[in-house]
């Protein structure tokens, strides 16, 4: 990443009704050919941000640049028709009454021959041109939003904004129909916003993800950090199932069943939650009543028994009450293991997989 200007950057951008900011403080730049995911939970903002960006909806303060130059702030505002920003939103909804060659030519302007071609061009890029003269209702639901797609990316829109544009479609679809929109937009140096809940469709489709909480971005980077560097334990538990071990610090330890933990920077007598995500633990047999030798990287193994075993496809998910407390906890491991209810097993946790953080509250 050198010097090059971002295609789209919002700066502090927020939005109140009545009194409450729904968005606060919100700045994030994008760079062209670029995918930012915005990722949260529902009513965190995402849409909001969206609709500023749109031009649908006025800011209460922030600034809004395209490559550089300023299309709102506190003193200027592009009309939304002018902000050559696309939009797809969940519920598409191609017009019933037109066909798909002027559904995709529904934005463009200048002579037919020239909105024509370029019709030609869209539908070739999604695949589609075999179905120009068709209508929308012959159209499956994939194919419709490939349509869609090629309608949006028409008008050659510097930045997309995308609002769960994938929610609507069954599984196998969405991921035939998620990478094909994607390399779409990358071909085109697009800019793109991709609001969605879902971590796994982030992680699979983002350079960069957002997360958004309570209209704040409370993290942002590539994929790999988010997940590997988290800032807090619900930044964790926003991918993937956790486990909390709660302890107290003790020069900058904690002391667990687990063992000690390292609580680097925390204050003697502060509580902190020990997160771990279920495919860190690792799973040992029961030898008349010992487990296996503590050591260095996985600290002291701790005993639970089996409430549950379920096989979940790539891998099998195992619940324990723990003997220590009778907390449960939940493991994975790869491919089929099914222990019986009521065996008990030592679990030992990958001091190099967990994250410690003061506890909240
Ligand atoms: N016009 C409005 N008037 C009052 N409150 C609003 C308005 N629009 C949105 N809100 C509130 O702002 C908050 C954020 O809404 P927003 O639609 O941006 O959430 P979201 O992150 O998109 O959620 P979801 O994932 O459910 O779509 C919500 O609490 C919502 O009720
Ligand atoms: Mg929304």
């Amino acid at each position: 990443m050198t010097g090059q200007t971002p295609r789209l950057e919002i700066r502090n951008l927020t939005r109140r009704f009545e009194g409450r900011a729904v968005v606060d403080h919100v700045s994030l730049s994008i760079l062209p050919g670029q995918v930012t995911c915005l990722l949260g939970p529902s009513g965190c903002g995402k849409s909001t941000t969206l609709r500023m960006i749109a031009g649908v909806e006025n800011q209460d303060a922030g600034e809004i640049l395209v490559d550089g130059a300023v299309i709102c702030d506190s003193h200027t505002h592009v009309p939304a028709e002018h902000r050559r920003i696309g939009l797809m939103f969940q519920d598409f909804a191609l017009f019933p009454h037109l066909s798909v060659a002027d559904n995709v030519a529904f934005g463009l302007t200048g002579p037919a021959a020239e909105r024509r071609a370029r019709v030609e061009t869209m539908l070739d890029r999604v695949n589609l041109r075999r179905f120009i003269d068709a209508w929308p209702h012959e159209l499956s639901g994939g194919e419709q939003q490939r349509v869609a797609l090629a309608r949006a990316l028409a008008p050659g829109p510097r930045i997309m904004l995308m609002d769960e544009p994938f929610s609507g479609l069954d599984n196998r679809l969405r991921d035939e129909i998620r990478d094909t929109t994607l390399a779409v937009l990358k071909d085109s140096g697009t800019a793109v916003l991709l609001v969605t809940h879902e971590p796994d469709e982030a992680m699979r489709m983002a350079d960069d993800i957002a997360l958004m909480r309570d209209g704040k971005i409370v993290q942002q980077g590539a994929p790999y950090n988010i997940y590997n560097a988290p800032v807090d334990r619900e930044a964790v538990a926003f991918f993937s199932d956790v486990n909390v071990i709660r302890g107290t610090v003790q020069g900058a330890l904690t002391e667990t069943p687990f063992g000690q933990f390292l609580a680097p920077g925390v204050a003697d007598g502060q509580a902190v939650d020990i997160v771990i995500r279920p495919q860190h633990l690792k799973i040992d047999f029961d030898r008349n009543g010992s487990g296996p030798l503590a050591t260095v990287q996985d600290g002291t193994p701790a005993r639970g028994v089996v409430v549950r075993a379920r096989f979940m496809g790539n891998e099998s998910l195992v619940e324990f009450r723990m003997d220590h407390d009778g907390s449960l906890i939940k493991a994975t491991v790869p491919n089929v293991f099914l222990p019986k209810p009521g065996k008990p097993l030592w679990l030992t946790i990958r001091r190099d997989r967990c994250f410690v953080f003061p506890a909240a509250g």
